[in-house]
């Protein structure tokens, strides 16, 4: 198993270079993607007016700019990430909006403020930490005494269609992924609830809650199954599984997904899979 310092380099290099690039080419498709995810969490973290509220690896920015709106003017929201590119879309995207700040820095070391934020917020930011309990005991320090956490997070791989159909149709012609162990980063590593339980209490906070919401995820946003299989094959894992494979491969690829993602195209040109994400909050024990 890799070390968690190199866990982290891989990290933060990939949020810089590949993966940036494609949430970067990709972000108004992703924000229209994730929106009821987006909707469904500001929902329950419940941001109030005038509230301080951290979104953790804000990544574009759509979950910042979403929480600023909430905490009006006598609030702040602050986007931190460790991405370049990405906080450069943010910023641009935030021209004129007064309460909203932005953080080029890893969350699991930043020097904080000490308690100085009501709550610690994050749309699919928080699995990619190599040592997820020093980091979170790091976003702890961050927090007011009586402030919360919530973020989302991915339920298990087979409870996601959306990305297991495209991926598994890939795997006919491109070889598989490395397989993540059960404590590396990477998207569904916060899937199971008593690792996530016993990361957080690590880290200082209370016996987190699990809170099931299930979506349909339109991957074409309305425009059909063509623009559902530019999706599935330019972001995601299939897209890295596709990576660097020749060009018979990745066409053959490609026929698949689209012969996979066919049976859920709708005629109202949603190509709609199944989504399962846990809400999880938690406040400082
Ligand atoms: C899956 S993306 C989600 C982006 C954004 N929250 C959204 O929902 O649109 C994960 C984000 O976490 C950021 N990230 C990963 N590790 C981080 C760290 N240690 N500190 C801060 N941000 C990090 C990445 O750069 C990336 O922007």
């Amino acid at each position: 198993m890799a070390e968690t310092n190199e866990l982290h380099a891989e990290q933060v290099a990939f949020w810089n270079g590949p993966g940036a690039e494609r949430w970067v080419a990709n972000q108004t498709r992703m924000d229209a993607t994730l929106a009821e995810v987006l909707q469904a969490a500001v929902a329950h973290a419940a941001p109030h007016e005038g509230e301080s509220v951290l979104d953790i690896g804000c990544g574009c920015g759509a979950t910042t700019l979403a929480l600023a709106a909430k905490v009006g003017p006598s609030g702040r929201a602050i986007g931190l990430d460790v991405s370049a590119p990405m906080l450069e879309v943010a910023r641009r995207r935030s021209t004129g909006t007064a309460n909203v700040a932005w953080i080029r820095a890893d969350a699991a070391t930043h020097a904080f403020d000490p308690a100085s934020v009501d709550l610690l917020f994050s749309r699919f930011g928080v699995m990619f930490f190599g040592d997820p309990a020093a980091a979170f005991a790091n976003l702890r320090r961050a927090l007011r005494p009586n402030g919360r956490i919530m973020f989302a997070c991915w339920r298990p791989f087979p409870e996601n269609p959306w990305m297991r159909v495209p991926l598994h149709a890939a795997y006919a012609h491109v070889p598989p992924l490395p397989k993540l162990g059960p404590e590396d980063p990477g998207p569904f590593s916060f899937a199971d609830p008593e690792r996530v339980t016993r990361i957080l209490t690590q880290a200082g906070f209370a016996e987190p809650r699990f809170t099931k919401r299930d979506f349909a995820m339109d991957l074409a946003n309305g425009e059909g199954l063509d623009a559902a299989v530019r999706q599935a094959t330019g972001f995601g894992p299939a897209s890295r599984a596709m990576e660097d494979q020749p060009e018979a491969a990745r066409d053959a690829a490609i026929d698949a997904i689209r012969t996979a993602l066919a049976p859920y195209a709708k005629s109202n040109g949603q190509v709609a899979l199944p989504a399962a994400i846990w809400l999880v909050d938690s406040a400082p024990a």
